[in-house]
């Protein structure tokens, strides 16, 4: 949802400007743009439609710069519209949306100011412009207070060479440093490698990078005390052969294998008042987390016997929830800074509710606003679908589903103690996958699919579907089995695939019922069970066995075959699975 970097750097600093921007470009792809000063005052710019590596060049001089991804908002993706944005002596990178910008944009046309974009930025700069006294401090934060909305900028002012002041509103910006080195950035793992220390900025805080040293300080200028920490292995992205999103997939038994750890280390005693009274217990996220949360939903009302009322974070805020005092609202976000969470989580934290935040960002903001944080440790996640993460998100959901039950009716689930399974099953899910991707060959030319299950299993259904959607750009929906012959079973017709999955036996017979009613309307069947007594008799044309683990953690694992089918057909379809059309991988805006 848009990337910004800045850098200041005696030596190379376009160099590292570049490849923060690479690492950053998970966030925004539809342009990308560099603005270099050099000590003697020059600024050069460049930009353009399209990826990073459209950049490519000779390197502009300078030793202070800032850098921007774009995920086109206002305006359609143009070299016009790629930031930085440029107004006199002034050059900014803009993350986030400015919601008065008609308005200002009116005022400053009005006053003389011509527009060459139709961003929102642009009025940023050009406000910044036109409040400039000889101070750039005053000028950037005199801006700032005029503006509604989200930012996170940047700024130059060829004025002031070896400076950089930046400005924080809802929108992601932490600062970095390593030697002389320093950074402000967007998010920490574009930092990985890069930075030693990091060092996150809370809404309406200032940074200035200026005579070597990086400063936060409020809107007047005055300096705030921080504390830089140590950039973990844990922020770095996988290392390997192939896409992100392969990589992701491969790294699955580790994060397990490394969030299980971290929650066995963790002290869940300050949260566990406001388990034990939770009135009612909600569960908001977005996407994939919002998957996770359903099965977090599942997990509690089975072994707790708590209701969970399950939001999509973006419709929390306009339902105008029941929420308040002696509720407990569980948050789910893998980058921690997806907008429409973060505004679910303020509402439910200003209505009185005990807030606890399940990211696998640690310093990020929704971490920092939750009273509770449960961290994942999926590591850095680069490509733009979830897969490591939604392991791992689960994992941790089951854990405070566990946590719940002991708090409230003081025993341990049955399954809980055979967490150690579960990082192993992942391992042995890999031995699906040359038989997935010949899956995926078959299908590969497909016009949509259904995903089915029963039970947990419609969670990985609809996040079967949510995958094939998101990477291969295939229609795809995930339903309850039950539900198909109530109006979705129209569509099927000779060849129309239906995957499905089946990991409890109760159900099993259930789910294969709806499948084989597919079959009988011409549909390519498949599916996915650690049953092999249910593969073998079952009507489908292809069938998967999944590893076996005890059936409330199965949906940890029956969806790794899932991951690693849509990537086959993204991948088979002449698609990259780490920058899907359209998306971003961070939705930073509402
Ligand atoms: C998943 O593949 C998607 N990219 C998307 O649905 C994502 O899960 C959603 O935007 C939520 O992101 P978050 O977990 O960072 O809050």
């Amino acid at each position: 949802m848009c990337g910004i970097i800045g850098c200041f750097s005696k030596e190379g600093c376009y160099e590292k400007l570049m490849a923060g921007l690479a690492r950053l470009e998970y966030r925004g792809y539809d342009s990308a743009g560099v603005a270099l000063l050099s000590p003697d005052g020059a600024l050069a710019v460049r930009k353009k439609k399209g990826g990073v590596a459209g950049l490519a060049g000779a390197p502009l001089p300078g030793d202070t710069g800032i850098g921007h991804t774009r995920w086109a908002t206002h305006g359609k993706p143009s070299d016009a519209n790629a930031h930085p944005h440029v107004a006199g002596k002034f050059a900014l990178v803009h993350n986030g949306i400015v919601e008065n910008y008609a308005r200002l944009r009116a005022e400053l046309a009005a006053a003389g100011e011509t527009f060459v974009s139709e961003t929102d930025s642009e009025v940023i700069v050009r406000l910044i412009a036109r409040l400039y006294g000889g101070d750039f401090f005053a000028a950037v934060s005199a801006a700032c207070a005029r503006l509604e909305g989200s930012y996170a900028v940047a700024v130059l002012c060829s004025d002031f060479p070896g400076q950089i002041i930046c400005a924080k509103q809802k929108s992601p910006l932490v600062a970095g440093a390593s030697g002389g080195d320093l950074y402000v950035c967007s998010d920490i793992p574009a930092l990985a490698g890069a930075a030693e220390y990091v060092c996150p900025a809370e809404d309406g805080e200032f940074i200035r990078i200026a005579a070597g040293r990086v400063v936060f300080c409020d809107g007047q200028g005055k300096e705030i005390p921080k504390v830089f920490t140590r950039l973990t292995a844990a922020s770095r992205a996988e290392t390997g052969g192939g896409s992100f999103m392969e990589r992701e997939i491969a790294a699955v038994p580790r994060a397990l294998a490394d969030t299980l750890a971290s929650l066995r280390a963790s002290d869940f005693a300050p949260c566990a008042r406001a388990m034990r009274a939770a009135r009612r217990v909600f569960a908001v996220a977005c996407g994939t987390a919002f998957h996770a949360a359903l099965a977090f939903k599942d997990a509690v009302e089975r072994d707790a016997g708590v209701p969970v009322l399950c939001h999509p974070s973006s419709e929390f805020r306009y339902r105008d929830p029941l929420v308040g005092p002696g509720d407990l609202v569980v948050a789910v976000s893998q980058s921690g800074e997806t907008a429409d969470t973060l505004e679910a989580a303020r509402l439910a934290k200003s209505r009185g509710a005990y807030l606890l935040s399940v990211t696998n960002v640690e310093c990020s903001t929704l971490a920092a606003l939750a009273d509770h944080n449960v961290a994942m440790r999926a590591g850095a996640e680069i490509a733009v679908a979830a897969t490591k993460s939604y392991n791992c998100q689960l994992l941790c959901l089951y854990y405070l589903a566990a946590q719940l039950t002991f708090f409230r009716c003081t025993r341990w689930p049955a399954w809980f103690s055979s967490l150690d399974a579960l990082a192993p099953a992942a391992r042995a899910a890999f031995d699906s996958f040359s038989a997935v991707r010949a899956l995926a060959e078959r299908l590969r030319g497909a016009g949509g699919m259904y995903f089915i299950g029963r039970g947990q299993d419609v969670r990985t259904a609809a996040e079967g579907a949510l995958k094939v959607k998101e990477i291969a750009y295939l229609f795809a929906e995930g339903c309850a089995a039950g539900e198909l012959k109530h109006g979705t079973l129209a569509l099927v017709e000779e060849g129309f695939p239906v995957l499905a999955v089946a990991t409890s036996r109760r159900l099993a017979q259930k789910c294969e019922n709806a499948l084989a009613e597919a079959k009988a309307r011409g549909a390519y069947a498949a599916l996915f069970s650690q049953y092999e007594d249910v593969l073998s008799e079952s009507c489908a044309d292809f069938t998967c066995r999944l590893p076996a683990v005890t059936e409330a953690l199965m949906p940890v694992v029956a969806v790794i075959p899932l991951q690693y089918f849509a990537c086959s057909m993204c991948l088979l379809r002449g698609y990259d699975p780490d920058k899907p059309r359209n998306l971003a991988k961070s939705v930073t805006v509402e």
